[in-house]
């Protein structure tokens, strides 16, 4: 794998990771925290615009386009944020971690993003649903909302269901205590938002060989991931969902296969500042889920080189580019970007700094 990514160096254009990406216009591309969808022989980026002095949605999602995964063409926005006042998606909301996804039975483009509604920090904690005829937009907005209100992951049978709805908040008001912790694993959070659905934050999709499509989000005030299966038209959850990693507080979740397993990247919660990269591997969606450790290698590698995942792009040859944001707090615009293709050691994926890439 190390060779083939080495030939490459003919080609015209490297991407210095953590540089400046200059779309086809010359400027840096503004799509953060974002994921990549192919379409025909064009792989489109969507991300989140950021300004250059909030990190809330004053615009939308961004859509950028290539042929080549080197040099991108700006399409514009492809979901717009609006002035209707007390719109779910009013300009000033929080917006983050767009993913796009083509469903071949409706012919349609569908948006997931993370949610918080306007004047509300991060409290809303819901995911948002868009979608278009085309890929780059325009995405008509359709809801926003908690997750899969009403049900129980299905891991829990019919006894832990049981003690799960004994659970009572009241009884767990100090965090991190061995009893809460127990608490976690038998879903006090879930009982929590049972009725008003389950808290939804950082995201991804994923679209399995057999079509379905999931929605993989950090929940239970991040201290818990949820995979959700969607319906058949990607717009809805079915209710069928699953939890990983119980009281890990794993977030930026990014999803792949290879070789028929199942591996997830994610980072801890640490807002804007990196964290060390976290990897986790299943033979099924539906788990079980086993921790492996951090796959980053080189300088800077325990704080996922100053970044935090955002996607894993398979390509259609089977290899793998890891993608990750460096945040910039102080000036949102300016984050930077790193993709590193994935590397095999021992049948498990290894991300090695590079100082450039070109595919
Ligand atoms: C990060 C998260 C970002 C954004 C940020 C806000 O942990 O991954 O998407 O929500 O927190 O502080």
């Amino acid at each position: 794998m190390e060779n083939y990514w080495n030939k490459q160096q003919q080609k015209p254009h490297t991407l210095r990771n953590g540089g400046l990406w200059r779309d086809e216009s010359g400027r840096h591309i503004n799509a953060h925290g974002g994921g990549i969808m192919k379409y025909g022989d064009t792989y489109y980026w969507f991300g989140e615009h950021k300004d250059d002095h909030t990190s809330n949605a004053m615009v939308g999602v961004m859509c950028y386009a290539s042929k080549d995964l080197m040099n991108w063409r700006n399409c514009g926005v492809a979901l717009s944020v609006t002035d209707e006042r007390g719109h779910d998606i009013e300009r000033g909301c929080i917006l983050e971690r767009p993913k796009v996804i083509y469903n071949k039975v409706t012919g349609k483009f569908c948006m997931w993003f993370h949610l918080e509604l306007k004047g509300r920090g991060y409290n809303a904690a819901r995911y948002g649903v868009a979608v278009a005829d085309r890929p780059e937009g325009p995405y008509k907005f359709l809801y926003s909302s908690r997750a899969n209100a009403g049900t129980w992951p299905i891991e829990f049978d019919k006894k832990a269901c049981a003690i799960a709805d004994t659970l009572n908040m009241d009884n767990y008001k100090k965090w991190w205590t061995p009893s809460w912790r127990k608490a976690i694993d038998k879903g006090l959070f879930v009982k929590r938002d049972f009725a008003a659905g389950q808290m939804s934050r950082d995201m991804t999709l994923y679209i399995d060989d057999d079509g379905k499509a999931y929605h993989i989000f950090a929940s239970e005030d991040n201290v818990t991931l949820h995979i959700a299966e969607l319906t058949a038209d990607y717009l809805h959850h079915t209710g069928r969902y699953t939890r990983v990693a119980s009281g890990g507080q794993n977030e930026a979740p990014a999803i792949f296969k290879h070789d028929g397993t199942y591996w997830m990247i994610t980072s801890g919660c640490t807002g804007w500042e990196p964290n060390e990269a976290r990897m986790f591997s299943a033979p099924s969606i539906w788990g079980p889920w086993t921790q492996h450790p951090n796959p980053c290698r080189g300088p800077k590698a325990e704080k996922t080189f100053n970044g935090q995942s955002t996607f894993v792009l398979t390509l259609e040859d089977g290899r793998h580019i890891f993608m990750a944001d460096i945040w910039r707090p102080r000036h949102p615009r300016d984050a930077r970007y790193i993709w590193i293709p994935i590397e095999f050691e021992d049948n498990k994926p290894v991300i090695r700094w590079r100082d450039e890439v070109t595919f």
